[in-house]
C-alpha cells in the first residue's frame, strides 16, 4: 500500500548524462522554446502494446458496482458487465487485465467463486472496510469479461493465505483442455474450452499485505509453488514474481540471492507517487512535488532492470511494472458515497499518466509490461461511476492521456534528445512505423508555456497533426454533469523548414503525428 513505499531516492540518470553530450553545441535554449532532436536511427525497443494494460481487485466499487452490475441490475448492461464500461473500454484497447487483486489476492479462494452463484459462499473482504462479497464475479466471469474486452487476463495467485495445491489446481482448472476432473468440472461450470491463462502471478506484495515476509522467505516459497505451476494443453504459464514496493533495492537482492536457477518469467514492481492534497484541490506547490517524483518511477525502473540484469540469465525476467499511478489524499466523504479509494482524475492526474506513458516508451526495453492502478473507481482509474448503483459512467482524464498514447503501441521507440532533463522538464517520447513518427510531449509545470521546436535529422517530415488534453484549472476533471470537459482536442502545429513547431500550454499531454516522405 502507498504508505509503505520506501523514501530513499536515487539520484544521477546516466541517461540524462549521455542526452546532455548529444545536444549539438549552439543549441542553446531561451526562456519559453525547449528544443528537441529526434534521432530516428536510435531505436530503443517495440513500445509493448502491454505497457498500457490494467488491474481490477475486488476494491471498493471497481469490480462489484463497477466492471460488474449483475445480470438483473437497473443498469444496462451486457451478461452483467456494466455495457458503458465496455464500451469505453473497448474502444480504447485493454491489452492485458489483472485481477483479482492487489492484497485481495492472497486472500483469495479461487473456488469461493465458481459454480452456482447462490451456493458460493459469502466472505468478508479483510483488506478493504470488512464489507461482505456474495463471489459472484468469480473466475468465469472474469474470463469472460477479458474476452468481451479483447484482453489477455492475467491472475494474482494466493500465496500469502494459500497452498501450492491450491494454486497448481486453478492453473489446472483454467487450463487443461479436458479429460481431468478440474476440466470437467469447468465444462461443467460453463466453458468446455480451456481458458488458456497464460500470466500467473505468484502472490502479491508479500513483503507486506502478501503476508509480511522477508525476502528470503517469500523465495523460498516462489520456489515452491512454482515447482507446482505446469503447462496444461499448450498454454504454458508465465510466472510472475513478487517484487519491490518502489524503489527497494533489498528486497529485489534478497529474492535473487536466495532464488539459485528457478528464476521468474517475469517481476512484479509496484510504484504508486503519492501526493499531499484532495484530489480536486491540489496547490501549486503540490502539484509540481507529485509530478517532480515520476523522475524516481523512471531512475526506480532502471535500476531494478540493471539489478536482475546482473544475475546469470536475469536478462530474461521480464520487468512488470504492475501497479502504478498517483494515489492522493482521498475525502473520507468521497469514499463513503462512492466506494473505497475511489479517486477524481483531474488535469494533473493526465499529467501523471503522460509522464509515466513516456517513461514507459523511453525504457522501451527495459519492460515487459505495465498496469495503471486501477481501471474503474479505484485510485488513477480510466473510468468512474457514480457509486456502485449509478447509472452514469465517465472517462477520466486519465482515460484521454492513454488514448493520447495508443498511436504508440506497437511502433519501435526511439531516443529523442533534449537540453533539459530537470524533474520538471518537457517530457518527450517518439516511436516510428514506417511512414510515421509519433511524438507525445508532457509539460509537467503549472507556471511556464513552452514553445517546442523539434528537428528529424535524416528524415523528412511531410505533414503533421497534433492532438492535445488541457485545461487552464488544474484541479479540473470530467464530472457526471459535464463528462468530456477535458478530452483531447485537435491542436496547431507546423512544419518549418522540416522542424515542428507547437505551443505546449503549462499542464499539458499533446501526441503529434508526423508523416514520413
Ligand atoms: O491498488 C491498491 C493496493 O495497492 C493493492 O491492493 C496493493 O497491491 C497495493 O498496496
Amino acid at each position: 500500500m502507498g504508505s509503505r513505499l520506501s523514501r530513499r531516492q536515487f539520484v544521477g540518470s546516466t541517461a540524462a548524462l549521455s542526452l546532455s553530450a548529444l545536444i549539438p553545441r549552439g543549441f542553446a535554449s531561451t526562456n519559453s522554446t525547449q528544443k528537441f532532436v529526434v534521432r530516428a536511427d536510435s531505436e530503443i525497443g517495440i513500445v509493448k502494446p502491454e505497457f498500457h494494460s490494467h488491474f481490477a481487485e475486488h476494491l471498493g466499487s471497481c469490480v462489484y458496482g463497477g466492471l460488474w452490475v449483475g445480470k438483473k441490475s437497473p443498469i444496462a448492461n451486457i451478461e452483467g458487465y456494466r455495457k458503458q464500461a465496455i464500451d469505453y473500454l473497448k474502444e480504447l484497447g485493454i491489452p492485458v487485465l489483472r485481477w483479482p487483486g492487489g492484497c485481495f489476492a492472497d486472500d483469495y479462494h479461487w473456488r469461493d467463486g465458481i459454480g452456482p452463484v447462490e451456493a458460493r459462499p459469502k466472505r468478508v473482504n479483510i483488506h478493504w472496510g470488512g464489507y461482505v462479497e456474495d463471489g459472484s464475479f468469480g473466475t468465469h466471469e472474469f474470463v469472460r469479461l477479458c474476452r468481451l474486452l479483447g484482453a489477455e487476463p492475467y491472475l494474482a495467485g494466493n500465496v500469502g493465505s494459500g497452498s501450492p495445491r491450491e494454486l497448481r489446481e486453478w492453473v489446472e482448472y483454467c487450463n487443461m483442455p479436458s479429460g481431468s476432473t478440474l476440466a470437467e468440472e469447468r465444462a461443467k461450470n460453463g466453458s468446455p474450452e480451456p481458458f488458456r491463462v497464460r500470466y500467473w502471478g505468484v502472490g502479491n506484495e508479500n513483503w507486506g499485505c502478501g503476508g509480511d515476509m522477508r525476502a528470503e522467505t517469500y523465495a523460498r516459497l516462489y520456489r515452491q509453488f512454482s515447482v507446482y505451476l505446469r503447462e496444461y494443453g499448450g498454454t504454458k504459464p508465465f510466472l510472475v514474481a513478487c517484487g519491490p514496493g518502489g524503489p527497494d533495492r533489498q528486497w529485489t537482492r534478497g529474492f535473487m540471492d536466495s532464488l539459485d536457477e528457478r528464476l521468474p518469467d517475469g517481476y512484479s514492481m509496484h510504484y504508486y507517487v503519492g501526493g499531499a492534497d484532495q484530489p480536486t484541490g491540489y496547490t501549486a506547490d503540490h502539484v509540481s512535488a507529485q509530478l517532480a517524483n515520476f523522475k524516481k518511477v523512471e531512475d526506480a525502473i532502471a535500476e531494478q532492470r540493471a539489478m536482475l540484469d546482473g544475475y546469470r540469465d536475469g536478462r530474461k525476467i521480464g520487468l512488470i511494472l504492475d501497479e502504478w499511478g498517483v494515489w492522493d489524499k482521498i475525502p473520507q466523504a468521497d469514499e463513503q458515497h462512492y466506494g473505497k479509494l475511489w479517486q477524481q482524475s483531474t488535469v494533473r492526474s493526465a499529467v501523471a499518466a503522460g509522464l509515466g506513458l513516456n517513461i514507459f516508451n523511453r525504457l522501451a526495453d527495459k519492460l515487459f509490461m505495465c498496469n495503471i492502478a486501477q481501471i474503474v473507481n479505484v485510485l488513477q482509474s480510466l473510468l468512474l461511476t457514480d457509486g456502485p448503483e449509478g447509472q452514469s459512467c465517465v472517462r477520466t482524464t486519465t482515460y484521454y492521456a492513454f488514448a493520447l498514447f495508443k498511436p504508440h503501441r506497437s511502433k519501435t521507440a526511439v531516443r529523442v534528445e533534449s537540453q533539459d532533463s530537470s524533474p520538471l522538464a518537457v517530457s518527450v517520447s517518439a516511436s516510428k512505423a514506417e511512414n510515421e513518427i509519433v511524438l507525445s510531449f508532457v509539460n509537467p509545470k503549472h507556471d511556464a508555456d513552452v514553445e517546442i521546436d523539434c528537428a528529424f535529422p535524416g528524415s523528412n517530415p511531410k505533414s503533421v497533426k497534433a492532438q492535445i488534453l488541457h485545461d487552464t484549472d488544474w484541479n479540473a476533471y470530467n464530472s457526471f454533469d459535464n463528462p468530456d470537459r477535458i478530452a483531447p482536442k485537435i491542436h496547431p502545429v507546423t512544419l518549418d523548414g522540416g522542424r515542428l513547431r507547437l505551443d505546449l500550454p503549462r499542464l499539458s499531454v499533446a501526441t503529434v503525428s508526423v508523416a514520413i516522405a
